[in-house]
């Protein structure tokens, strides 16, 4: 049976904000990257992004750019995008479609893409090499509920462990099975986990979202994941509203056989470190945050959406402030097309 805690049930004796200089200063960033962003397993989008053979999508993690590609017989692999010659990138676009091979554009070395070295001009005159020994450097990548997920480690936690607490826990809402419908970029001035942390909170939903507060009353909701790396719980959607939406009326047909607890609910989780997930019975939206470090003068990075959907629940211009990235209202429509939340150019489209 599903366990409801409020916060202050949750709530650690002693628990209190970092300290600033764990959202100011570079070296704090560059010691998250070696130990969380180089460890962890990272959301780079959705598993549809590359349905067909030779799609793939570049990230950005900790510094490293990493292709991920469907190869020729259809698996689904990841690569450092860096060739094994003299380690130039070998994708520049953000993504696309790839013919048969990768071809590095310096000298001409050519990986199938299964990352295999196929062709390496004139080192065949050269006595011991051996096209062999220099294919492209392999990222663990996994699949969980139609999104992908790398990790940069070498000896990285199979996922179906790291993600055991969420095994099966969101099988009703079929999110393998949605479709992207709508995608929104945004950059944020503020460290990352302040992303986070705000996502977990709706203290500041009626001073900085009143609207919202209609519908989802701020203290209506309880965690149910506190384990690992995962946040996460409902809020109470206040009949008659059925959703989150500007209306306050659906914009869709319900994502799945949700039984009728789930149709007066909106479930919000984050998946540390960059993914946030919001569910609510005729739409989701996921959020991936990806870092920019600040130009020089500055002490932070600057967060980067890359997104889609109604990111903020509200889309209000304080709240815009606070989230990095979007990418993605994943909807089972086609049905009604509903604004969610659009107010001052943000929100978005769904169904
Ligand atoms: S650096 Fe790629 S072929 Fe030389
Ligand atoms: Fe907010």
């Amino acid at each position: 049976m599903t366990t409801f805690l409020k916060t202050t049930d949750a709530y650690k004796q002693g628990a209190r904000t970092l300290p600033g200089r764990y959202y100011t200063t570079p070296e704090i960033l560059s010691e998250e990257a070696e130990r969380i962003f180089r460890r962890q397993w990272i959301c780079v989008g959705r598993a549809e992004a590359i349905a067909g053979a030779g799609d793939y999508v570049v990230a950005e993690i900790a510094g490293e750019s990493i292709i991920v590609l469907r190869d020729q017989t259809g698996e689904r692999r990841a690569f450092y995008n860096v060739c094994r010659h003299r380690g130039t990138r070998l994708c520049e676009a953000t993504h696309g479609r790839l013919s048969e091979t990768i071809q590095c554009p310096y000298h001409a070395w050519t990986y199938a893409l299964d990352g295999r070295l196929i062709g390496a001009p004139h080192m065949n005159e050269v006595a011991g090499f051996d096209k062999k020994e220099y294919p492209l450097h392999r990222v663990a990548l996994a699949e969980w509920e139609g999104f992908l997920f790398v990790n940069l480690a070498r000896d990285a936690e199979p996922l179906a462990e790291a993600f055991a607490p969420l095994v099966d826990r969101f099988a009703r809402y079929n999110l393998a099975q949605l479709r992207t419908v709508r995608r929104i970029d945004y950059e944020v001035r503020a460290n990352w986990k302040l992303i986070l942390q705000n996502y977990n909170e709706c203290l500041h939903c009626p001073t900085i979202h009143p609207e919202l507060s209609t519908k989802l009353p701020y203290t209506s909701g309880a965690n149910d994941l506190i384990e690992g790396p995962f946040l996460g719980g409902y809020m109470e959607i206040k009949a008659p509203n059925e959703s989150a939406t500007l209306t306050g009326r659906a914009c869709g047909l319900p994502l799945g056989d949700l039984p009728d607890a789930d149709r007066r609910r909106a479930f919000y989780y984050a998946l540390f470190p960059t993914m946030m997930l919001s569910l609510h019975p005729d739409y989701a939206v996921f959020y991936t945050v990806w870092i920019r470090r600040r130009r020089r003068g500055t002490t932070s990075e600057m967060p980067r959406s890359s997104g889609t959907a109604p990111t903020d629940r509200t889309g209000t211009s304080a709240s815009r402030a606070s989230w990095a990235s979007a990418r993605g209202c994943i909807s089972r429509g086609p049905t009604r097309r509903a604004r969610v939340f659009p107010r001052r150019g943000t929100g978005s489209i769904c169904g």
